[in-house]
């Protein structure tokens, strides 16, 4: 019981702290398409947070279309450190398995 109580305590401090990520969606089996799998999407989404927010805010996928991220995406990816496999998991993220 005690446990139980610091562990939603700490699950809801980490919460608290993230910035801004309950906008962004979380991937469910009904996201995924033939060229992205589930787990490649909450991997992406897992990238994205972790590599995209640097120096600006998340901006939400739905903002802008498949199109738009594409080109997006190909302007951003010299400014991390990802790997080309790495940033097309973002880009299936952000462009909703397209
Ligand atoms: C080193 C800093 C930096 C990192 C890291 C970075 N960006 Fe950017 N981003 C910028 C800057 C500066 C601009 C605005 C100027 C430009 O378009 O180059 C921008 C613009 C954007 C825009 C355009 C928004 C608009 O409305 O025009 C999007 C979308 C974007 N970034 C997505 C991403 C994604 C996705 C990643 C991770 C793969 C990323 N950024 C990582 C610096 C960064």
């Amino acid at each position: 019981m005690v446990m139980s109580i610091v562990l939603l305590l700490s699950v809801m401090s980490c919460k608290k702290d993230s910035t801004n990520t309950n906008s962004l969606y979380t991937p469910t089996l009904a996201d995924t398409t033939a060229t992205a799998t589930l787990a490649e999407l909450q991997q992406g989404r897992q990238l994205y947070i972790d590599n995209c927010g640097k120096c600006h805010t998340l901006y939400n996928p739905d903002s802008y279309s498949a199109t738009q991220w594409k080109a997006f995406i190909s302007n951003m990816a010299p400014k991390t450190n990802l790997t080309s496999s790495e940033i097309t998991l973002v880009s299936k993220y952000v462009c909703r398995g397209k």
